[in-house]
């Protein structure tokens, strides 16, 4: 299944033949007709991830397997209809996306949560263009760990120009031998690094293969949509260059090698393909002991003799600069918590608690949250101040607004702008921003154990 450029301008051109609708206006976008929502199915399936038989209890939207690839345009009005035919309530979180804080899905926070066979609309503008990804923000072990991780495209008319695009959405399965789900989690893993999937799939599929045209230069946009597992990436037989991370170009392009990715975090590459036609490119997951195939690219064709040099720069997304000399810091301790007692809620519970933001434990989607980390004015610079004081890896999401990475005494950084930074064992970061959009935005741990068990807390901006 690939995608070529003219399928992807043969798939935008259905979604602009959509009709008007009422006209919306976003903070970040410009007001312009409604499109008619594209129609999110939560539902129960089956699918076919081993060889041992079909997986039952398998969860996603809509009726194809995995949950669709998702494409939006920059600054073009998106509308989504989210229906629930699941028998416990869900929401849909857009990971990344800095839109209006009732669009953002986290239930008792930002909207009520939807219950079986009720329906909730979205509707926003995306500002940036890029790679981001959208999954439940209810009872997210299961549910994500289930199937409910899905790939979202932004695009940008000005991008520039590829010979083909592949999407890859990389999750494991936690399946037994018979390949049906077991237990989501061992609460001993889930006080280190979180609990390690059985099953490794790109796609669904477990070490697929794409065509790709021989010489070309492919986008390959890679999600880590996984609820626990840290990628070490590295691309066999072809030269891959990093153009963004998470969503926002980076500030100067790099080959890639063993670049460490998380759960929440996206990479898009330029690969060159291979001139001669047959010969594989293979991308590699090389953390732990022996490396792992994620999925491979086949060429195909005559070499189309690409130069990666060519490509034209990704367009900046419009991010608020901060204003370092007036910026506030926010100092925020990631640590353990002696187990206190865990918050029963509509949207699960673990049953434990591991994990803490500045000493306060909170699973992140009780009907009562604890008091927010810090109540920013709308308009001025923060600097959010990570300290991990754990051994363990922490990649940590803030909900509605983007950050720029500003240093780690620890280790060279570069001055990413993102919305997932992997914190380090005993890292200590400086991390930057804007707050320019209100209302309360989440900021927790993407190991979703761990976002479950006490590592979530939230910023207020008024
Ligand atoms: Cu990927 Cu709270 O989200
Ligand atoms: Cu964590």
């Amino acid at each position: 299944p690939l995608l070529t450029r003219r399928n992807l301008l043969k798939a935008s051109a259905v979604a602009g033949a959509y009709g008007v609708g009422v006209g919306i206006a976003g903070k970040f976008g410009v007001a312009e007709a409604a499109p008619e929502p594209q129609v999110l199915k939560a539902l129960k399936t089956t699918a076919s991830l081993t060889d041992s038989g079909v997986t039952k209890d398998i969860m996603t939207w809509g009726d194809a397997g995995m949950p669709p690839v998702l494409r939006m345009t920059k600054g073009k009005p998106f509308a989504a209809r989210l229906t629930n035919t699941l028998d416990e309530p869900t929401t849909i979180h857009w990971h990344g996306l800095r839109i209006a804080n009732k669009m953002d899905g986290v239930p008792f926070m930002t909207q009520p949560y939807v219950y079986t066979g009720d329906s909730f609309d979205y509707a926003f503008t995306p500002p940036d263009a890029g790679t981001f990804w959208y999954h439940p923000h209810c009872n997210t072990l299961t549910q994500m760990g289930h199937g409910m991780t899905g790939v979202l495209v932004v695009e940008d008319p000005d991008d520039p120009t590829f010979d083909a695009e592949v999407v890859l959405n990389l999750r494991d399965w936690r399946l037994g031998g018979d390949g049906q789900f077991i237990a989501a989690f061992r609460p001993r893993d889930a006080a280190k690094t979180g609990t390690y999937g059985t099953v490794r799939t790109a796609n669904w599929h477990q070490e697929p293969q794409y065509d790709a045209p021989a010489g070309g230069l492919i986008r390959l946009r890679i999600a880590v949509t996984d609820v626990t597992r840290i990628f070490s990436l590295k691309m066999e037989g072809a030269e891959a260059t990093v153009i963004a991370l998470d969503g926002n170009p980076v500030p100067k392009r790099f080959p890639l090698d063993l670049l460490l990715i998380g759960p929440g975090q996206r990479l898009d590459l330029a690969v060159r393909m291979p001139d001669n036609e047959g010969a594989i490119a293979t991308l590699e997951d090389i953390r732990g002991t022996t490396p792992k195939t994620i999925a491979k690219l086949r060429a195909v064709g005559t070499s189309l003799k690409r130069n990666v040099g060519d490509l034209t720069a990704l367009g900046e997304n419009p991010v608020a600069k901060h204003d370092l000399s007036a910026a506030q810091k926010i100092p925020l301790i990631l640590s353990a918590t002696a187990e206190s007692a865990p918050v029963d809620s509509i949207c699960g519970t673990l049953g434990y608690s591991f994990w803490a933001i500045n000493k306060i434990p909170w699973p992140g989607d009780t009907p009562d949250p604890t008091a927010p980390l810090a109540e920013l004015k709308l308009g001025k610079s923060y600097i959010l101040q990570l300290e991990n004081v754990t051994p363990h890896t922490h990649p940590i999401h803030l909900h509605g607004m983007s950050f720029t990475v500003l240093s780690s005494p620890t280790r060279d950084v570069m001055p990413l702008v993102t919305d997932t930074y992997l914190v380090q064992p005993d890292e200590k970061v400086q991390l930057a921003f804007v707050a320019d959009n209100p209302g309360d935005w989440l900021l927790h741990c993407h190991i979703i154990e761990h976002q479950k068990t006490g590592m979530t807390s939230y910023v207020r901006v008024v």
